[in-house]
């Protein structure tokens, strides 16, 4: 364990402590080890095409509590990249505060695996590290897709010198007195009269999705075409101004590598241990079995 990590073990326990008895962590040699707390989500889709994915309950209060801890003394002023990565605050465009986690943070680890398993059969690699976001009156983000034009370079030491786009973005609400905020996605179709008005409103313009930020919930959508990997631009959003109070958001995105392919087939997953793998069933003899009953069914 590296003084990274134990710096930051010893960071969090005292914390976690104080916060309840749903996140447990203990230590074992050389390893911090995390039980994460019971999923408790519930989902609701939006659009099938891109695919959008209201998600209640995505984080516990608890964790909203230790994030919003951890984070606050992080924040900076956001920056924004072009197309050739370059990184600048241009204030005009994106006026939020962003907060970047501690890398090997517990809860931030259970946050980006819940998000992972959440993808169950979609290619899943790894997460970007945590971004809390901070949102004060009159701040906004302008319209902007959070996959990359180009291709990235990882240098997290999960996956460094992989090259990696955004695949599926889990913007969650944790919180905050705000009114406005919402997010806006003007290219996609938007919330029937009688979906629920606390969660969606409906543009004057009668166009596009708008999501009201509601504590603990998450935005789930997939960046990226899965027939080709390329961005797709329907998924370009805004988050619109604060009127008064603060919204905290936080990130969580998870990366495709350019040579993999987004829907399977799979190598074998880390949170699968080996003995629990699926049997794999003699193709020669399902595939001429299938092939018979197929011949049948036609006939
Ligand atoms: C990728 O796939 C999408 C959806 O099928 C299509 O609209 C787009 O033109 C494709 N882009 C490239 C570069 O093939
Ligand atoms: C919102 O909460 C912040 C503290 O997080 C507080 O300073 C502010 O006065 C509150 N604003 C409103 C409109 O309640």
């Amino acid at each position: 364990m590296g003084i990274l990590n134990r710096a930051l073990l010893i960071a969090a326990v005292p914390i976690l402590a104080t916060i309840g008895k749903q996140i447990v962590f203990y230590q074992d040699d050389a390893t911090v080890l995390t039980k994460c707390a019971d999923q408790r989500y519930s989902t609701e889709i939006l659009s099938v095409d891109p695919l959008i994915i209201h998600i209640d309950n995505f984080v516990n209060e608890q964790e909203i509590d230790y994030l919003m801890h951890v984070g606050e003394p992080l924040f900076r002023a956001s920056q924004l990249f072009d197309d050739t990565q370059v990184r600048s605050v241009d204030t005009p465009y994106r006026s939020s505060s962003t907060a970047f986690m501690p890398y090997n943070d517990p809860v931030c680890h259970c946050v980006g695996q819940r998000a992972l398993k959440f993808l169950g059969f979609i290619e899943h690699g790894e997460y970007e590290t945590l971004q809390l976001v901070r949102y004060y009156p009159g701040q906004e983000y302008n319209l902007h897709s959070d996959w990359l034009h180009r291709p990235k370079l990882s240098r997290s030491p999960r996956d460094e010198g992989k090259e990696y786009n955004r695949l599926g973005s889990f913007f969650t609400y944790l919180g905050g007195n705000a009114t406005g905020g919402e997010t806006y996605f003007p290219f996609v179709n938007g919330a029937t009269l009688n979906a629920d008005g606390r969660k969606y409103a409906i543009p004057a313009s009668g166009q596009g999705l708008v999501v009201k930020p509601t504590k603990g919930s998450a935005l789930f959508w997939m960046n990226l075409h899965a027939s080709n990997g390329t961005g797709d631009e329907r998924t370009l959003h805004a988050g619109l101004p604060v009127h008064s109070g603060v919204k905290y958001g936080m990130n969580v995105w998870t990366k495709h590598y350019k040579s993999s392919p987004i829907i399977g087939p799979y190598e074998s997953r880390e949170d699968q241990p080996d003995d629990l793998n699926q049997e794999i069933l003699s193709e020669r003899g399902v595939l001429s079995d299938l092939a018979k009953s197929l011949k049948h069914d036609s006939e």
